[in-house]
């Protein structure tokens, strides 16, 4: 079993090139079934939620290969619509499979894809969405059977900005005649760059950003060369790390308008940021403050899916720091492992309030969830001696390898066969 082995205490400096997002590969992955041709996805990452995407594509029927850091995804051999839970249990996003293959093949069968580690994670948004749409869904057996030969243009209304039932909604609806309506829809950046990447192929979806994304149906689709948009929380994940260890990183690559709400409180905090067009650069000297409240929200709110890693910085600021989690009921297992190596965190709900201790202690932690992961090793980067944090391979799903990239910003990290 593979472990993270940490010296604490070295403040981080260097430049890093940011990864592409996971989380804008996924649904654009997941959307290359829909055109019966080839699609080049340049600087693919090689998460293992990537991965296993890939196998779910090959399982389509699509030739997929690998040509340097790009991607090539030939459709045009696809025949099957079903995916497997063998594959729904190890990556959860095989739910944006629906709208796809509903678009390709009018049918559609994809095993539930259940919950995981922060909470239930349910799809009713996008059971609605689609039935909006006048597809037929039968859920039986731990499948979601959609019949979509009746599919018609329409309005869907979401009763919350759900990123995966916008997804699903766009990518269903590329190819149908007339124009569909997304009210509601979520505005984060893998938004728009599913929206750009289905225009890349010749669909005509507009508004993506907003709350409201308009798609008019066109009769096909061409052959396209994409390259997605990068990490937004793997950046975020690091400037957090400079934020307490100190020091000075630059990350090329990052761009400040997809990380507004961080940037805004780390500098609340005392840092200090820098951005260009393509880079964002911080720098910490000495001890932060705490930054009074951090509630996580849909975009452009602050990222849930950085609540786990500021929450390990709250734990080491000068201060008490109120932290709400808004959008999963279970993603605080990371606390506990933050109190055994010294924190001062109370969980009420969906409430931490985290008091400042002067530092952690290195400890042996171990990872329940990909965030929660990386938060526990930016835990460790600061930590007085050392620490080991175990199931990394919740950590390998988002950060396509966290210790080599920690290493080049000065930190003392390596990869353990335990
Ligand atoms: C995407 O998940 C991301 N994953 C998540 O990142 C991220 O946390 C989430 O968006 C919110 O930003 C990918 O893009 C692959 P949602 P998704 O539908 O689409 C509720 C990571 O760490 N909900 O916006 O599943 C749901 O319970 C991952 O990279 C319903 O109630 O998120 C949650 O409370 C974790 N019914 C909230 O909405 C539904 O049908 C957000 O879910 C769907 C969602």
């Amino acid at each position: 079993m593979e472990t993270l082995y940490i010296k604490g205490g070295r403040e981080l400096y260097g430049d890093l090139e940011v990864v592409t997002a996971k989380n804008a590969l996924l649904p654009i992955l997941a959307g290359s079934v829909i055109h019966n041709g080839k699609i080049v996805i340049e600087k693919i990452a090689r998460f293992s939620d990537v991965m296993f995407m890939v196998k779910i594509l090959e399982s389509l029927g699509c030739n997929v290969v690998f040509q340097g850091d790009s991607l090539v995804i030939d459709a045009s051999g696809a025949s099957n619509f079903l995916v497997k839970d063998e594959f729904t249990k190890k990556v959860r996003s095989s739910v944006f499979m629906l709208g796809p293959l509903l678009s390709r093949f009018k049918r559609a069968r994809v095993a539930y894809p259940g919950g995981c580690n922060i909470g239930n994670r349910p799809i009713d948004l996008h059971i609605k969405g689609l039935k909006a749409l006048n597809v037929k869904i039968e859920e039986k057996h731990g499948y979601i059977n959609c019949d979509g030969r009746d599919m018609i243009a329409g309005e869907v209304h979401l009763d919350f900005p759900s990123v995966g039932a916008t997804e699903n909604v766009m990518m269903a609806s590329v190819l149908l005649k007339g124009t569909t309506i997304i009210y509601n829809s979520a505005r984060e950046p893998e938004i728009e760059d599913l929206q750009n990447f289905l225009n890349s192929l010749g669909a005509r979806v507009y508004g993506a950003g907003s709350s409201t994304i308009v798609i008019e149906g066109v009769e096909k689709l061409h052959d396209s060369q994409y390259c997605p948009i990068k990490d937004r929380i793997v950046a975020g994940s690091y400037l957090i790390a400079c934020a307490m260890c100190g020091g000075n990183i630059r990350l090329n690559g990052a761009r400040k308008e997809h990380n507004h709400a961080l940037i805004g409180k780390l500098v609340q905090s005392g840092a200090t940021i820098k951005c260009d067009k393509n880079s964002i650069e911080i720098g910490v000297k000495g001890k932060l403050h705490s930054i009074p409240t951090i509630e996580t929200q849909p975009y452009p709110g602050f990222p849930t899916d950085l609540q786990n890693q500021i929450l390990a910085m709250q734990t080491i600021s000068k201060g008490t720091s109120v932290v709400i989690e808004n959008l999963y009921e279970s993603r605080f297992k990371i606390c506990s492992e933050l109190v055994r190596m010294g924190a001062d965190i109370t969980i009420k709900d969906r409430m931490a309030i985290v008091k400042g201790v002067g530092r952690l202690y290195g400890a042996s932690v171990v990872a329940s969830d990909l965030r929660g992961g990386a938060g526990l090793v930016l835990a460790g980067l600061t930590a007085e001696g050392y620490t080991t944090v175990e199931d990394i391979y919740h950590i390998d799903r988002g950060y396509l390898s966290i210790e080599e990239d920690l290493c080049k910003l000065n930190a003392e990290i390596k990869r353990c066969n335990k």
